[in-house]
């Protein structure tokens, strides 16, 4: 029997910082990083360049199945991400992108498409899983599932001061309700909504300082995983 390779996934909504804490707590474990909405967020951006809205679901899953996605790291130690050999790193970052991410999310046919996918990133020595249903749907037998959340107020005033820091220029209104949008889609669809887990350790980190959101969870895997 092969042994089983522990899985630690964080789910959460957009802009609670499970991405950050997921990056940092892999790097100090030293396990592998399945990012899942980056790669909803490729299946948007291969879509889009065949047509999303015209497209089926069917055309989507094909989309989403054929992903020609590679994953790298800058010197830096920034993630760099390939679609089809081009780098595509910033492209699936905007607004848009995670918009139209959100909505091929909808489509059970790209769900099932991308589920063997993201699996196949459990690699020894571990892994830990970012996303909406890594703990619900993907990896139901984690040893450790965080739900990582925050006010939607402060996830807003988060997203503003990436993109001013990165010079982009958009109203805090109008991020708000993006986000809204955003939260009601993701929990509301039929299939793998964002919902905690039922055995998930619920974190809030409107006020928590992201390293200590990184202390805490190591400091659960460190009981629970030894
Ligand atoms: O985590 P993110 O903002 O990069 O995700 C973009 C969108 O992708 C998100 O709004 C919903 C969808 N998504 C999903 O449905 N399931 C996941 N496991 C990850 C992302």
């Amino acid at each position: 029997m092969t042994a089983r390779i522990p899985v630690l996934t964080i789910d959460g909504p957009s802009g609670s910082g499970k991405g950050t804490v997921a990056r940092r707590v892999a790097e100090r474990l030293g396990w592998h990083l399945l990012d899942s909405g980056a790669l909803y967020r490729l299946v948007a951006l291969a879509s889009r360049a065949t047509g999303l809205e015209s497209m089926d679901e069917a055309g989507h899953a094909v989309c989403a199945a054929t992903l020609d996605v590679r994953f790298s790291s800058r010197p830096d130690g920034e993630e760099q991400i390939w679609l089809a050999g081009q780098d595509v790193t910033a492209a699936i970052r905007t607004e848009r992108a995670g918009d139209d991410a959100s909505r091929v999310a909808v489509m059970p046919a790209v769900r099932s498409a991308l589920l063997e996918r993201q699996r196949a990133f459990a690699q020894s020595p571990g892994l830990v899983a970012d996303g909406r249903d890594m703990g619900t749907v993907i990896f139901p037998e984690a040893e450790v599932k965080i739900f990582l959340t925050a006010t939607p107020e402060e996830r807003a005033r988060r997203r503003h001061k990436q993109l001013k820091d990165k010079g982009l220029d958009v109203s805090l209104a109008a991020l708000s309700r993006e986000i809204a949008e955003r939260d009601r889609r993701d929990s509301s669809r039929a299939v793998a909504p964002l919902v905690p887990a039922s055995d998930a350790l619920i974190l809030d980190s409107t006020v928590m300082p992201i390293e200590e959101v990184v202390d805490q969870v190591l400091s659960v895997m460190r009981q629970r995983v030894g």
